[in-house]
């Protein structure tokens, strides 16, 4: 019996899912750029989801620009905008870290707490007259701590446009409107209710649907008209008209389906439902294995599904669990062979010996009881801490 644990990296479609797919796709395939009827169901379908995507983030439709995944929206806002002053956490993914140092600019890099971070003062205190972007995720793929980005947008809304008393000491209120705000909220998205983490002052926020079920190759960039201020958005790629410009080539209609489907799901209180179900799984098993292990994941502010700890021979037993078919991953990126250390763990002041031995589960929604069973009763007395 199979247990993948790697759902922060993909996660399957479900049957359901892509049977559902196939139908949206049957009633709605045309290009959408053709004004026959076939080409306006397929606009229609495109802007029904725009519109609910912009809904839910506090965002306008127009403002909804799908491309080929988290990736392309990371790099299309950072290159797109070219920021000279950046500041950005300095655990953020890669599809962010790599767009940023291409500009060769100074960056001023963010380190998060022991419990990895990134704190709304810190970002406060680091802002100066020059920054003219900033960006944080919502929540970090490899340890799942939360970051404080709603706290942050929140107070930059209230600063901008509410209360100028709030405005930090050397700034200014037209300053604070006219930097960029990114977020990466690619691993929060359909993990955490979007109360808990959207705000209006977000001026872009990045989406990727195949971390809970959707296809791969589909992303969304929220990029906000008004508030992106004196700051014009480059395309990345020049052809048709299609996205106002920003995003030309026909549309992933596909990716748009399955996207317009996870979103729905995303409304109703079943799938929430199965996200408490997750969480109650992964507090049991955070509790079974913090005693014995160097644990990364906050127990509180984390993802529902993540859990990120180093243990000795942690590489050996991720191949101990390749073999026994529950694939986990870890923690540190493996190029050409050659593990990497983590740049999240450095961060946050864990030393080589103990990051190289890192582990992170990440559950899925198919997450069910007789495989925490099975996965704690593999894993008992195979977990010790590192001494070095
Ligand atoms: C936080 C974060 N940002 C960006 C990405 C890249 O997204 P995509 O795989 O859709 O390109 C990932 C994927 O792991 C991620 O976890």
């Amino acid at each position: 019996m199979e247990i993948y644990l790697d759902h922060n990296a993909t996660s399957p479609p479900s049957d359901e899912h892509l049977v559902h797919l196939q139908k949206v796709l049957k009633g709605s395939y045309g290009n959408p750029s053709s004004l026959h009827a076939k080409g306006r169901k397929a606009q229609s379908l495109i802007y029904s989801t725009q519109k609910a995507l912009a809904q839910s983030l506090g965002f306008l439709p127009q403002e909804v620009i799908f491309l080929s995944g988290g990736t392309e929206a990371n790099n299309t806002v950072i290159l797109g905008l070219k920021p000279q002053y950046p500041i950005s956490s300095a655990i953020e993914h890669p599809c962010i870290l790599k767009p940023l140092e291409s500009l060769k600019r100074p960056i001023n890099y963010i380190n998060p707490t022991l419990l990895g971070i990134v704190t709304c003062e810190d970002l406060k205190s680091a802002i100066t007259p020059e920054t003219d972007f900033i960006t944080l995720m919502i929540a970090n793929n490899e340890t799942g701590a939360i970051q404080e980005a709603k706290l942050f947008g929140d107070f930059l809304h209230k600063a901008r446009w509410e209360d100028p008393s709030l405005v930090p000491q050397g700034l200014t209120q037209d300053h604070l409107r006219s930097l960029h705000f990114h977020v990466d909220a690619i691993q929060a998205y359909g993990k955490i209710p979007f109360t808990e983490w959207t705000s209006l002052g977000y001026d872009s926020v990045s989406l990727s649907i195949h971390k809970i079920g959707g296809v791969q190759g589909i992303g969304a960039l929220l990029l906000r008209k008004k508030t992106s201020g004196n700051q014009i958005l480059n395309p990345l790629l020049y052809g048709g008209p299609q996205q106002r410009n920003r995003r030309p080539g026909t549309e992933n209609l596909l990716g748009i389906a399955s996207f317009s489907l996870i979103h729905e799901e995303l409304q109703k209180d079943s799938w929430w439902q199965q996200i408490s179900q997750l969480r109650e799984y992964r507090d049991h098993l955070w509790s079974f294995l913090e005693p014995h292990v160097h644990m990364f994941s906050p127990q509180k502010e984390c993802l529902p599904n993540t859990l990120y700890f180093a243990c000795k021979g942690g590489e050996d037993l991720i191949l101990e669990m390749d073999m026994s078919q529950i694939y986990a991953t870890a923690g540190s990126a493996c190029s050409s062979g050659v593990q990497l250390e983590s740049h999240v763990l450095k961060a946050m002041g864990i030393p080589k010996e103990i990051s190289k031995h890192a582990i992170r589960l990440s559950l899925g929604l198919d997450f069910e009881e007789h495989q925490l069973k099975r996965l704690e009763k593999f894993l008992w007395g195979k977990l010790q801490k590192i001494i070095f």
